[in-house]
């Protein structure tokens, strides 16, 4: 790794010295000087710069190029098309095993779907690729576009999320309905979202001989190379990515995508290194987005308000070519105790880029009708919607009876609610104002997302300096890998982590795993705490066999690593420096290493989820239908937090993108031809910081006793309880149940003025 891209020396620490100490992030100081490296910083000796030519339109062939016209620009070298595009080693139509998705490089000339790259344009500066790219003036035979949800071919699915089953029942669900004194029925349409990363995609490909270099940011490093080694017909071990920073990620980062590999293509055929970026709006397409759902939701009541049934049914969107579904209807499966459960799917394909992953995919859209629908049920039982979930809470797993590892999700709600103020909500809608004349209303929304693990290898060198070097091919996209991993390394090591440095982000360190899922700090932190400990253990050996040391002949007794020293675990006098102990042996270090993965029995015989609760405040202004987020209360619990400043910040940022799912987000497709319409900062509207409130995030302790090192995961869970705590409140204020989001200012106007007020 060269210096320039090594993570800051350790900053100054706030507090305390380890793990579950709120340290600041160990990459901030770099990244708000401008000196971190991401991808498109690179600038390599005798680099090429290629620019995607994009398809305009969603559905057809390409019938012509004017390849001409772009190469006779001075500085334009080369220009692939699908005529001379190479072959490659692996059919892209072929989907790799884990995570891997179809895509588009040039072999052939059909297009599926608006922003597709078509051609690939090469150039000795950024400027005459991009002039090269518009002057290909591209002919089409078009075919009409199959848009929006109720325009195109419905299937089976075969599965949903990554590879989840498209049904699952528990209990007779009509039985339960049968039961049911109340039956509330709702449904939601949620967007099509994109990946609005701060970075857009970007890579820097360099091939030597058939040695691979990336530059890019990736969220799945030894993954992605296997990947990327298939498809150019070269060993894995050829591949280097070196991905120190990311601009975010959200999920898209872990998945290949055609425009890299059509850099990587150019860069071999070139003969020189290649970088790729993409613009704004070709995010819009080729690297995957939230998918559309439109969901219904069923709901049976007994008289008491207990669930009698809860089937939730979605119809996903996917492309034409591909399967990815959003696995919505499952954020019904854990939370609410229910006799009868049905999560069910269909897929429904459309002339669009392939959705994918996009951070908290299935629950976000899920968990957003399920807690607005939950909401509506407990109307109909004329109940507090807090006290209708706690009468409903879930003390195993539905259907299945497992035992949840933890669930404080109780403490969240209960807390929550103090915190908010919760207790002085009217029960019914609009009977609030505040000085201004605005409706004001409360809503709570039920947070929940599940904890996968990822198996991941770590290597730890304890140095005879009494430092240490810690190292696992991990990512960090903003979350705060560099800086948590690196307190897990030291806690294991005994170490103040300004003692500890890491290495993350290159792609030949140990797997450091998937940093997605919410599984990454679990994951890595698994394999980097062992390889801490095997390190410690085998300083221990040369300590308990060396008769100078008071340490000698206590193997029996155990030792315990503490600050840089190793102590009898009998007697806290009796021990020494590692220094010490190293530098009597001779020796420069000791290397640790591991190799971890959760034991799946775990996963078998517990249900593995993290919580929280949500409570948010609007206004609204009852002539024009606007909306304002004006508070908002979130109390999480999941498991062990490794760092508490970082982690409200995973809270903060999931909560915000909540109120983008709310109220502003959404990517608006031309029914007619499949363009869409908003795919720039300027119409894609996202919130900015006069559409964020007042936020806390409260974190429940929790340590999960089943989990290694107690660790859940904290990435996902902030968007997903927040969306329908918003959509709650909005009813609460107007008494307008919206039924899609984001909710606009349209969807509330009619039903205010329909309804009295007060
Ligand atoms: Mo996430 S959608 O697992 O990066």
């Amino acid at each position: 790794m060269p210096a320039d891209l090594k993570p800051a020396a350790p900053v100054q620490l706030r507090h305390g010295s380890n793990a579950g100490q709120p340290q600041t992030r160990r990459d901030g100081l770099l990244k708000v000087t401008g000196r971190a490296t991401y991808a498109a910083d690179n600038h390599l000796e005798g680099m090429l710069y290629a620019v995607t030519a994009v398809s305009r339109i969603a559905r057809g062939r390409v019938t012509s190029l004017d390849v001409d016209a772009a190469k006779a620009h001075a500085a334009v070298v080369e220009v692939l098309t699908p005529e001379n595009c190479p072959r490659l080693a692996h059919d892209p139509d072929v989907k790799m095993p884990y995570f891997g998705f179809r895509i588009e490089v040039l072999q052939n000339d059909n297009v599926r779907y608006v922003n597709q790259p078509i051609a690939l344009v090469i150039a000795e500066t950024l400027e005459a690729a991009i002039e090269g790219a518009a002057l290909l003036n591209p002919q089409y035979a078009e075919e009409p576009a199959r848009t929006g949800l109720d325009n195109g071919e419905h299937f089976a699915a075969a599965a949903v999320g990554v590879g989840g089953p498209p049904r699952t029942a528990h209990g007779d669900i009509d039985r339960g309905f049968a039961a049911a004194k109340h039956v509330t029925e709702a449904d939601y349409v949620t967007p099509a979202q994109y990946h609005n990363a701060m970075e857009p995609h970007a890579v820097v490909a360099q091939w030597d001989g058939d040695h691979l270099t990336l530059d890019m940011p990736n969220q799945a490093l030894v993954l992605s190379c296997a990947g990327y080694a298939a498809y150019f017909g070269i060993p894995r071990e050829n591949v280097l990515i070196r991905s120190p920073f990311l601009g975010g990620g959200f999920g898209s980062k872990a998945i290949i995508n055609g425009p890299q590999i059509l850099a990587i293509i150019a860069a071999r055929m070139m003969k020189r290194p290649v970088k790729l970026a993409l613009s704004r709006s070709q995010m819009y397409g080729p690297v995957g987005h939230r998918g559309q759902t439109w969901q219904k939701l069923r709901i049976g009541t007994d008289a008491d308000g207990r669930l009698t049934a809860l089937q939730h049914s979605t119809i996903s969107a996917t492309s034409s070519f591909d399967e990815f579904l959003e696995s919505a209807s499952n954020a019904s499966l854990p939370l609410y105790d229910s006799p009868a459960i049905v999560s069910e799917h269909v897929g429904v394909r459309l002339d669009i880029g392939t959705p994918g992953p996009m951070r908290a995919p299935g629950e976000a859209s899920g968990s957003a009708a399920l807690e607005a629908a939950i909401d509506v049920a407990a109307d109909a039982c004329g109940m507090d919607p807090l006290e209708f979930r706690l009468k409903n809470y879930a003390e195993t797993e539905p259907g299945t009876g497992r035992p949840f590892s933890s669930k404080a999700l109780r403490e969240c709600y209960t807390k929550g609610a103090k915190t908010f103020g919760w207790a002085a909500r009217p029960l019914k809608p609009r009977q609030m104002r505040d000085d201004n004349g605005l409706l004001v209303g409360w809503g709570v929304g039920t947070a929940v997302f599940h904890c996968p693990h990822f198996p991941t290898a770590a290597r730890a060198t304890l140095r005879a300096d009494g430092t240490a070097l810690i190292e696992t091919a991990g990512a960090d996209m903003g979350q705060g890998a560099w800086t948590a991993l690196a307190q897990i390394g030291a806690e294991a090591l005994g170490l103040d982590p300004s003692k500890v440095e890491i290495s993350i982000g290159v792609s030949s360190l140990p797997d450091g795993g998937v940093a997605g899922g919410s599984g990454h700090t679990a994951s890595a932190g698994m394999s980097l705490h062992s390889a801490g400990k095997d390190a410690i253990s085998q300083l221990t050996d040369i300590a308990v066999a060396d008769p100078e040391s008071p340490l000698f002949g206590a193997g029996n007794i155990g030792v315990v690593a503490r600050d840089g020293r190793l102590y009898r675990s009998d007697d806290d006098n009796r021990g020494e420096s590692y220094a010490n102990i190293l530098a009597r042996a001779g020796r420069a270090d000791v290397v640790g290493t591991a190799k971890a993965m959760r034991d799946p029995a775990i996963a078998e015989k517990h249900a593995l989820f993290s919580h929280g609760a949500v409570f948010a405040e609007v206004k609204v202004d009852p002539d024009l239908g606007q909306v304002r987020v004006t508070r908002m209360v979130g109390a999480f619990a999941a498991g062990r937090i490794i760092n508490p400043q970082l982690v409200r910040s995973q809270y903060f940022g999931g909560m915000i993108w909540g109120i983008s799912f709310a109220l502003l987000e959404e990517a608006i497709t031309d029914k007619r031809t499949g363009r869409i319409m908003n795919a720039d900062f300027a119409e894609y509207h996202v919130p900015v910081n006069a559409d964020v409130p007042s936020l806390e995030a409260i974190l429940i302790p929790e340590s999960d006793p089943y989990l290694p090192l107690g660790v859940k995961g904290v990435g996902e869970i902030g968007i997903t309880g927040t969306v329908g705590a918003i959509a709650n409140a909005i009813w609460h204020a107007t008494g307008v149940r919206a039924r899609r989001f984001p909710i606009r200012i349209e969807d509330l106007v009619g039903g205010l003025l329909s309804v009295d007020v007060p």
